[in-house]
């Protein structure tokens, strides 16, 4: 049986996306078909629309879901219709060399459904981040199914699939920061307030927001911000060595994805400390830094692929905290939202009215 259900489509570079009719077939071996219940709208859904991220128009949007299993093709064990689950775009492959090296959440070979959606006229959807969740029903590989408690309500589920685990993640298991550590965090947005969050949760003593909007940090210290510094006012480096005893911080988070913030952030940090690149910059961004300052200021620059998460390890867990009331992931859900209003929301992103618009089925 093939699914027709009504999806949100980009069809060409830069236009405004569409509600199709789209074809879902039934899963295939190794596949799930998954009836979505919310999906939020992230900055990456965006760049896709844009055409920031490849030219395979038309695409089928949403990646940052959660929903209940509908169906699941031969093979498939570690799932069932009726689980809830939330959708990740890192299902391990076990193979590769970073997965037999025992580090999956660097897998360089991560599964997605071999089957297409299209629409109707059979034109092939490439699926945002191979997801594509801004649709009633979608199809994945199974493996990019993570079976978390169904007490958790779907909204607030679904941005673990993205935006929320990256920033989490770029604190907790890219950056480890730990108790006592001073963090900085650079862009306060979804992603950089779910940093915030997550050092927070790992015990961090101070954590500064950085943002050049007042709004956001505000918001920024409602997730654990111990201080805050609008940096189209103040010169952040200095502000952020200032709040640490003249020295820098010892994990500072880019959460923006700009040169300038990038080399903040590299001043910003202290002798032999952490740099964590979570903000994902476009293709014609350079930098420029003196190499005696990257040798002797020491310490690790790294990016944040997804948070470094391993999604059967990490979103149960997390799910769990927010169960027990103890990471506010609601917080982030600035308001929900129908299918057809995800062009709307992308305007509101835009002008930076929200943190996450999510829309529910
Ligand atoms: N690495 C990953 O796996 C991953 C995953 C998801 C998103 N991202 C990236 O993370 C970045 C942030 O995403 P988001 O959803 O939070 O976006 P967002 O647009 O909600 O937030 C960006 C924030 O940066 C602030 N900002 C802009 N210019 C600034 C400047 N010069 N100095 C300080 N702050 C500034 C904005 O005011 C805003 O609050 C994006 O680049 C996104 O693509 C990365
Ligand atoms: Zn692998
Ligand atoms: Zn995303």
């Amino acid at each position: 049986m093939t699914y027709e259900v009504q999806a949100v489509v980009a069809r060409a570079k830069g236009e405004p996306v569409s509600i199709e009719t789209i074809l879902v077939p039934d899963p295939g071996p190794g596949e799930a078909v998954v009836n979505v219940q919310a999906c939020g709208v992230c900055h990456t859904d965006l760049h896709y629309r844009e055409g920031g991220i490849n030219d395979d128009f038309p695409f089928l949007l949403g990646h940052e879901a959660a929903g209940v299993v509908e169906a699941v093709g031969e093979g498939v064990t570690d799932v069932r219709p009726g689980d809830f689950v939330i959708l990740n775009w890192r299902a391990v492959c076990g193979q590769c060399r970073a997965c037999l090296r025992g580090r999956p959440w660097y897998c360089f070979n991560t599964h997605n459904a071999e089957q297409k959606m299209t629409l109707k006229d059979g034109t092939e959807l490439a699926p945002a981040l191979g997801i594509g969740a801004f649709a009633e029903k979608t199809l994945v590989a199974a493996g990019q199914c993570t079976k978390v408690s169904a007490e958790a309500p779907a909204q607030v589920a679904g941005l673990l699939g993205c935006g929320v685990m990256a920033g989490i993640g770029a604190a907790i298991n890219t950056g480890g920061v730990t108790r006592g550590d001073s963090v900085a965090v650079i862009g306060c947005g979804g992603v950089g307030d779910a940093a915030i969050l997550g050092a927070s949760l790992a015990g961090a003593a101070k954590i500064i927001a950085v943002d050049v909007d007042d709004r956001k940090l505000e918001w920024a210290r409602d997730f654990g911000a111990t201080h805050t510094v609008n940096s189209s006012t103040a010169e952040p480096v200095e502000a952020i060595r200032d709040l640490t005893g003249g020295h820098g911080a010892d994990v500072v988070i880019e959460a923006v994805g700009r040169p300038e913030t990038y080399e903040q952030a590299f001043y910003a940090r202290d002798l032999a400390e952490t740099v964590v690149l979570v903000g994902v910059p476009t293709p014609e961004m350079r930098i420029e830094l003196p190499l005696l300052d990257v040798f002797g200021r020491g310490g690790s620059l790294k990016s944040s692929w997804y948070g470094d998460c391993l999604p059967s390890r990490d979103f149960p867990m997390l799910i769990d905290l927010f169960l027990q009331n103890r990471l506010p992931l609601d917080k982030f859900v600035t308001e929900t939202i129908a299918l057809d209003e995800v062009e709307e929301a992308f305007a509101k992103m835009h002008a930076g009215e929200v943190l996450r618009s999510v829309v529910t089925f």
